[in-house]
């Protein structure tokens, strides 16, 4: 108990039951300010889960999620986005049906206004600050190339980029990762990789569910490990590297690589 560093997420004592099934059990996680918190887990541990219960698309059955001192349980999942924690979805959700550039300025103008409220007499394009900014962030993520395309017509990878794009513009104070790099190739998990340790991104405080070791180890500050539902231990890349039970529970399943 010496110095506290500044939590901007507590997590304390969350259980999450769906039918007989305990896919949390007594969760505590407390995640730093400024850090980049990956957790980690095979399939089925909880992971998607718990971040659901701090998003607000699951309320826990018991316990806490305390986010910038606000106790977020029970608050709508659009209140808890306002609030600025911003999840990137395992599989993208993004609209495909309207132009990059627009998926990109509907999160910024939502971000702004509290709500987003299609309103067909007024033009997006008359949003100019929006609009700058929703071309700089494609920018920055290397798709403004593509910004009159449709979302649905662009490739996996870029998908995924475009929704971490959309969340970006929101000026998260914490953004949730999961699994940014699921089904990409090298190239483009890599590309990932790089653009969250930019300039832009780098000390943006993130939790990152992943199951690539490569992405965890390059990019995680701290990690914790999850497996049935419980956090089993929580430490640095090197403390994890090292610690028996991570390998007997996690990492052992591919030691004979
Ligand atoms: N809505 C739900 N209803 C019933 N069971 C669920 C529901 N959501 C998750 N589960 C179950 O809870 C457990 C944890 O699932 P979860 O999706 O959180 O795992 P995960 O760690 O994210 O796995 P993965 O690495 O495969 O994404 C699993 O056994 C899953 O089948
Ligand atoms: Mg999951």
């Amino acid at each position: 108990m010496s110095t506290t560093p500044n939590n901007i997420l507590e997590i304390a004592g969350v259980n999450k039951t769906f039918g007989g099934l305990h896919a949390l059990s007594d969760v505590n996680l407390k995640i730093e300010e400024g850090e980049t918190h990956a957790i980690i887990g095979p399939n089925g541990a909880g992971k998607s889960t718990l971040l659901n219960c701090c998003i607000g698309r699951l309320i826990p059955d018991s316990g806490s999620v305390t986010f910038n001192g606000k106790n977020m349980i029970g608050m709508a999942p659009h209140d808890i986005n306002h609030a600025g924690m911003v999840r990137i979805f395992q599989t993208p959700e993004i609209f495909p049906d309207l132009t990059l550039l627009h998926n990109v300025m509907i999160p910024a103008l939502a971000k702004r206004d509290g709500t987003f409220k299609f309103n067909p007499f007024k033009s997006l394009a008359s949003e100019k600050a929006i609009l700058e900014e929703a071309h700089a962030t494609l920018a920055d993520f290397e798709l403004d190339k593509f910004h009159d395309q449709l979302a649905g017509s662009i490739s996996r990878g870029d998908k995924r980029r475009l929704e971490l794009a959309m969340g970006i513009i929101q000026h998260p104070k914490l953004l949730l990762l999961d699994e940014p790099t699921a089904g990409m190739a090298r190239h483009d998990t890599n590309r990932t990789i790089d653009l969250l340790k930019s300039e832009r991104m780098s000390h943006m405080t993130k939790v990152i569910i992943e199951h690539d070791m490569h992405v965890v180890f390059s990019l995680a500050d701290r990690i914790s490990v999850l497996v049935r539902g419980n956090i089993i231990t929580t430490g640095t890349p090197e403390e994890i590297k090292n610690d028996p039970k991570v390998k007997e529970a996690y990492l052992g399943e591919s030691e004979d690589e």
